[in-house]
């Protein structure tokens, strides 16, 4: 194989690879798709150790607290950037999110209550408790993302 060869189907490969993975830069001023994805990247980064931990049976009361403050603290970060002319690429969220702004304030409000009760019972320090709301955040999570999130 000669070395130009290789080159053209590393480049190609290359290419091929940025296409899949949709790197379209969020240009518009402000960057509000870029802003509400890396927000929503946060609020995973909390979420997904709780349930690591609680698949593990290693449930930490302490631990599990400081979570869920955490995603306390990240759960309002993406819905100031939904606003109106925000559906353009890069985003995955479906035209539904500017078409039924009712159905997503209410899944957005349902999501709300739900991290509010997983703090409750993060306090409670009850593992039961805990599995139950934060199951229902997992709910919530993906309610929304059933009719206002591409997949
Ligand atoms: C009220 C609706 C709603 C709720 C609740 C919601 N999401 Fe989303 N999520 C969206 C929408 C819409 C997008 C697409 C945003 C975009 O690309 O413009 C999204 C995108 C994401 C992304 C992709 C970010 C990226 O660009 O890679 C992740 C990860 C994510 N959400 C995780 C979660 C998790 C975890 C929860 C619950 C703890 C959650 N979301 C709750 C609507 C929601």
């Amino acid at each position: 194989m000669s070395q130009l060869f290789n080159f053209r189907v590393f480049f190609l490969l290359t290419v091929a690879m940025l296409a899949g993975c949709g790197e379209v830069e969020d240009t518009r001023p402000g960057q509000p798709v870029k802003h509400r994805q890396v927000a929503f990247k946060e609020i995973v980064k909390t979420f997904e150790p709780m349930g690591v931990m609680l698949r593990k049976e290693e449930y930490k009361a302490d631990k599990f607290l400081t979570m869920a403050e955490a995603l306390l603290a990240k759960r309002d970060g993406p819905w100031a950037y939904f606003g109106a002319d925000t559906n353009y690429p890069p985003t995955k969220a479906t035209a539904e999110v500017w078409k039924q702004p009712d159905a997503f304030e209410k899944d957005k409000q349902a999501f709300i209550a739900a991290t509010d009760a997983l703090l409750v019972a993060a306090q409670s320090k009850d593992k039961a408790q805990v599995e139950k709301a934060y199951d229902a955040v997992h709910d919530a999570c993906k309610t929304c993302h059933k009719q206002f999130k591409e997949r």
